[in-house]
């Protein structure tokens, strides 16, 4: 096998395409994710969420070819493309609402195994070895701004903070790159601003992020690289900039109103 030259993109798609049955809903994309910040915007329909999708294994693709790192990860599982540093947040399911907030950041760590996902639910006592995750959580916990939820469950959490919880979960987890799926929809302007400079610090901390956005004022301050997608296919790459000035972008998106 030969080492990946220096210049390798994080990820790098080819011809991905996934249909539900006489509908394309992803049709022959191809980008490369680079930048520390990358955005996808796009109509509603157009296929943002099934690429997202395609990218973490949740879907597999019909076809096309998904690089990470210079291997090819198109016909992995999602755990393993997480093991290997790919991973999405997922909105905390209903079982986890029962543990506590810092407790759902505990089970996100990468030391954390079966044991003490189950010790947690069942409520069976911690070892000593998980308190280095518990201080590193409250830490995460603290800059997220939910320190003080630490002990509520997660299921009393707003929907903000319901997100903030999310991305803290990705933080702890360190993945070499994070794919999410509209991480302000539905957030208070307040714990927006929140969301993005916990963004900006996983970016700084050295995790890609990948992120899906219909927002376009948090877009334009987050991303310095945005793949516009429409009708399933990508019709631009570029800053936020570029696309203001490209007609076909405004056509498809930009000029709807939504911007
Ligand atoms: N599991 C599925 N089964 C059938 N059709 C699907 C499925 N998932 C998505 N679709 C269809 O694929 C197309 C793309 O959907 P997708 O959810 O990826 O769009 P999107 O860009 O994320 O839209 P939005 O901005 O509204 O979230 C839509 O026409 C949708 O109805
Ligand atoms: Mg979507």
């Amino acid at each position: 096998m030969t080492l990946a030259p220096a210049r390798t993109p994080m990820l790098e798609v080819t011809g991905l395409t996934r249909s539900f049955g006489g509908l394309t809903a992803v049709n022959d994309c191809a980008f490369r994710v680079e930048d520390p910040i990358t955005g996808i915007i796009g109509p509603n329909g157009a296929g943002k969420s099934t690429l997202i999708a395609l990218l973490s294994g949740t879907l597999m693709a019909d076809s096309g070819t998904i690089l990470f790192g210079g291997c090819d990860i198109t016909k992995l599982a999602a755990h393993e493309r997480a093991r290997a540093g790919l991973s999405r947040t997922f909105q905390i399911s209903r079982q986890f609402h029962t543990l506590s907030v810092l407790e759902n950041l505990m089970v996100a760590a990468p030391s954390a195994d079966d044991r003490l996902v189950a010790a947690l639910l069942e409520r069976r006592t911690m070892r000593r070895r998980d308190r280095e995750t518990t201080v590193r959580a409250l830490e995460v916990l603290d800059d997220v701004g939910l320190y003080a939820k630490r002990n509520d469950y997660a299921g009393s959490l707003s929907g903000g903070q319901m997100r903030l919880l999310e991305i803290a979960r990705a933080i702890v987890a360190a993945p070499k790159m994070v794919l999410l799926d509209e991480p302000t929809a539905g957030v208070n302007p307040v714990l927006i601003a929140r969301v993005e400079e916990q963004l900006h610090r996983m970016a700084d901390s050295g995790t890609r992020v990948l992120l899906v956005e219909h927002n376009l004022k948090v877009v334009e301050r987050l991303c310095s690289h945005v793949i516009v997608v429409a009708s399933g296919s990508v019709i631009a790459s570029g800053t936020m900039a570029d696309h203001r000035a490209n007609d076909a972008v405004v056509r498809a998106y930009l000029g709807t109103g939504e911007a």
